[in-house]
Order: structure tokens, then C-alpha cells, then sequence
């Protein structure tokens, strides 16, 4: 087997210790200042200093090397929320919401997240493979190179099943590791306005049986909002979720707090998402549990919303990831560097807790742990080249990505912001109708 020599870079990672990073654990990483990475078969056989590394291995056993040129080696970017499998943008809606509509009033007038389930409705599969393969490559080419995507602009079982087909064929056809999420539980169609409950019904007795016999999702996600899912029925749906073998995901007190925090550490999901307005007493029941809070920074800053308490969660024992959230209505973005730089300006994280949160307690939040999130031997070689000495680069380069070179199970896919191998991309149709 070829190994393959990564030289000459000052390594940065968090350490797999067996379960997601909390507390002071969180900012402390591995520091190798003068580094080097051994893949072997696209996983990593050794991370060490170079000096000591070289004089183990023969030269002849070396098939290839790079030299880092000292720039900063850390792990690939793993995006544990997302809803890049839409059909088209909500340009409009951005320009209302600026103007000073609320997210949640949109949605209530049949805007919002239904204005997506229509588009979803009316694209074939091929067009949203399309669209969704291009912000995927957007992703990767600003570092992530495992995330997980979510179905729930279809909210009927037909066009739920197009969206985790499609969610699947990303997985298959991008050098990504993809994780789907079932979340026909993101809104009340319009149809069952006037009858959430039997929409939940639908949930639990067609979709969840559906997406269970297919095989086709690892966790099932609910939107616990205020005008969209209560407490009493997100914990229906992801009970039966469970019961189906699916773990569990929750949208938690984006807006407001429902408890939805709470729930989650009850039911011991894998994550609560957002936590805007958590409690005090919910994030000591989620730090008292094996729950991961995924914090979407990016979403507060398109919501203009308070961030979410990171530091508290932190001090409290409760292990911190970060994502995009990446979606065509709260929060348009693919980028990690983003929401790495927000997670430090405005949440007060380190850039050290920050690099866990968007690698290892995020490979946690998605169960994807034991292949990527750390530079640990034995994990696929999931790394990238930032032009800088430090993570902190990340969050100093405001609205620059600082990653020069991604690769993916020892392969360079991406380099500076630009996937190696692009595939033609259609002229995509994706703007809103207005
Ligand atoms: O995480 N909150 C619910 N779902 C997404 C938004 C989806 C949309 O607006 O299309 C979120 O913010
Ligand atoms: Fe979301």
C-alpha cells in the first residue's frame, strides 16, 4: 500500500477522547508545530513530528510528498446541519425580512418554508440533484468534506423520498460523506392547517414507515416551534422516530423556548439545534445528558436574533458543534470559515473551542465520530491547508475563506476555493418567482 508524506505543517486538532469534547476539553487541542500526516489508503497511519516520523520510515517506502510550506493542517470541516437540498432561492422573502417582517410571520402567510415545498414539488429529481450537487461543491470547496443534509421541503411521502434520494446521490456522486436526515416534520403543509395533529398522524403512520423500509435516512429531525410543531408533538414524532431505528435530531428554541432543549435531553437525542432562547435549566439538563448542541450562529446573523449562549453552555459541561444551517430562507450560507469566524466574534468562543465545534463535536452530532472529525490514526485522511500559522485565521479573514487545499481520504479535491474536478453544471433555473 502507497503511503503518502504531508510535510512541514503546523498541525492543529482536537483529540478523540471517546466522546464529544466538553468543558475545557473543548479548547484543547493537539499542537504539532512542526508536523507531519502519513495517509496510507486514504486513512491515517501516522501524525507526528516530522523529525521523529522521518526517521521510522524509509525514503523508498514514501511514494509521494507535499511539503505544507508551514500553513496550518487541520481537520476537514464537517457541517452537521443543513437544508441544501432546496429547489430554489427566496431572494424576495430576504428582501422583505430586511425590511423588518419576521421569519415566522412569512411563514405563517404560506411563505417561508412552504414557498420551498412548492418549488420542492414542482422540480424533477435530476433538477435538484443539480442544484443541490452545486452548493455541496460550494461547501467542500470551503472546507467540508462530510455533512449532513435534511429532507423536509417535501412534507408527503413522495417528495420526501425525492429529497433523501437526492440527499443519497450527493453522498455518491461528490467526494462528500453525507449523512441524511428525515425531517418531513419541518412545517404544517396547508392543507392540514386547520389540523396539525393529522398531519402528524401522517408523520408517524406513512412517512417514518416509509423512510424506515427504505433505509434512506440515519436521524429524523422536527421543527418544536411556536406555530409549527408543539412540544407535545415533536416528542410523538421522535419517539416513533427512535422506535424506527432513526436517531433523533431536534430544531430547539430558535425562536422561542418551548422546552424544545429539554426534550431533547429527556429523549437523549443526538442533538438540539439552534438553542437561541434555551433555558438556564435546559442547558444544565442537556449538559447532565449525552446531547451535542449544535449552534448555528450563522442563522442569528441573518435573523438578526441574540447568538446563542455558547460560553454558558461551555462552562456548564455542554459539548458545543457548530453548522451553517445552510437554507434558502434563515440563513444562506455554506460556509464553514463563516460560521467559524462568527462562533469567535460574536459567541465569544475560542478559535481552539471554535475548531472543535466544527469538527469533532460535530462528526459526534452526526454520528460519524469514528471515520472523520479528528486527526486521530485509524480515521480517513479528511484535512485541510489554511494560509495562516493558527485556526484563528479562520476567524481573522472576515468573509474570506483562508482554506487553500482540501482533501478528502488523502485525495486533494479543492484548492484555493475551487473543487479540482468540476463537473459541468447546467444553467440552473433556481431564482424565486417574484
Ligand atoms: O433551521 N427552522 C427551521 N428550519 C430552517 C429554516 C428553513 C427555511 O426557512 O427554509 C432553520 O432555520
Ligand atoms: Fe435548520
Amino acid at each position: 500500500m502507497a503511503n503518502h508524506l504531508f510535510r512541514n505543517a503546523a498541525i492543529y486538532s482536537p483529540q478523540d477522547r471517546g466522546k464529544p469534547a466538553s468543558g475545557h476539553a473543548q479548547g484543547d487541542l493537539l499542537h504539532i508545530p512542526q508536523g507531519a500526516l502519513l495517509v496510507t489508503d486514504g486513512k491515517i497511519a501516522a501524525i507526528e513530528d516530522e523529525a521523529s516520523l522521518l526517521a521510522k520510515i524509509a525514503a523508498a517506502d514514501i511514494a509521494s510528498e507535499t511539503d505544507c510550506r508551514g500553513q496550518c493542517l487541520i481537520p476537514g470541516f464537517v457541517d452537521p446541519h443543513t437544508h441544501i437540498c432546496f429547489a430554489r432561492r427566496r431572494e424576495s422573502e430576504f428582501a422583505l425580512r430586511i425590511r423588518g417582517t419576521p421569519y415566522l410571520e412569512i411563514l405563517k402567510q404560506g411563505g417561508g418554508i412552504l414557498s420551498s415545498v412548492k418549488a420542492v414539488a414542482q422540480t424533477d429529481e435530476s433538477q435538484l440533484f443539480e442544484v443541490t450537487r452545486r452548493t455541496a461543491l460550494s461547501a467542500m470547496a470551503m472546507g467540508t468534506t462530510t455533512m449532513e443534509v435534511k429532507s423536509g421541503y417535501g412534507l408527503d411521502t413522495e417528495n420526501e423520498l425525492k429529497m433523501l434520494r437526492v440527499i443519497e446521490q450527493i453522498g455518491q456522486q461528490t467526494p462528500l460523506d453525507v449523512v441524511a436526515t428525515f425531517m418531513g416534520a419541518h412545517a404544517v403543509p396547508t392543507d392540514f392547517k386547520d389540523d396539525p395533529d393529522a398531519f402528524v398522524r401522517l408523520v408517524i403512520e406513512e412517512m417514518i414507515p416509509a423512510v424506515e423500509a427504505q433505509g434512506i435516512a440515519r436521524f429524523c429531525d422536527v421543527f418544536c416551534e411556536q406555530g409549527v410543531f408543539t412540544l407535545d408533538q415533536s416528542r410523538r414524532i421522535l419517539e416513533s422516530a427512535r422506535d424506527a431505528g432513526l436517531g433523533m435530531k431536534i430544531h430547539a428554541d430558535e425562536v422561542h423556548d418551548l422546552g424544545g432543549g429539554g426534550l431533547a435531553a429527556e429523549l437523549g437525542a443526538a442533538s438540539a439545534d439552534h438553542l437561541l432562547s434555551v433555558s438556564d435549566e435546559n442547558i444544565s439538563r442537556l449538559a447532565d445528558s449525552s446531547v451535542v448542541a449544535v449552534l448555528l450562529p450563522a442563522t442569528a446573523y441573518s435573523l438578526r436574533k441574540p447568538y446563542a449562549r455558547a460560553r454558558d453552555m461551555i462552562s456548564a459541561g455542554l459539548p458545543v458543534a457548530l453548522a451553517t444551517d445552510c437554507n434558502p430562507g434563515s440563513s444562506y450560507t455554506e460556509s464553514m470559515p463563516f460560521v467559524f469566524g462568527l462562533s469567535v466574534m460574536m459567541m465569544e468562543m475560542s478559535p481552539t473551542e471554535a475548531l472543535t465545534g466544527v469538527t469533532l463535536n460535530a462528526a459526534y452530532a452526526i454520528g460519524m465520530a469514528r471515520q472523520v472529525g479528528s486527526l486521530d490514526v485509524g480515521k480517513q485522511a479528511d484535512f485541510l491547508l489554511l494560509d495562516g500559522e493558527t485556526p484563528a485565521m479562520l476567524a481573522y479573514r472576515a468573509g474570506v475563506s483562508p482554506v487553500t487545499a482540501v482533501y478528502k481520504r488523502g485525495k486533494k479535491v479543492a484548492s484555493n476555493s475551487r473543487v479540482s474536478e468540476y463537473p459541468a453544471l447546467h444553467h440552473l433555473d433556481w431564482n424565486d418567482d417574484n
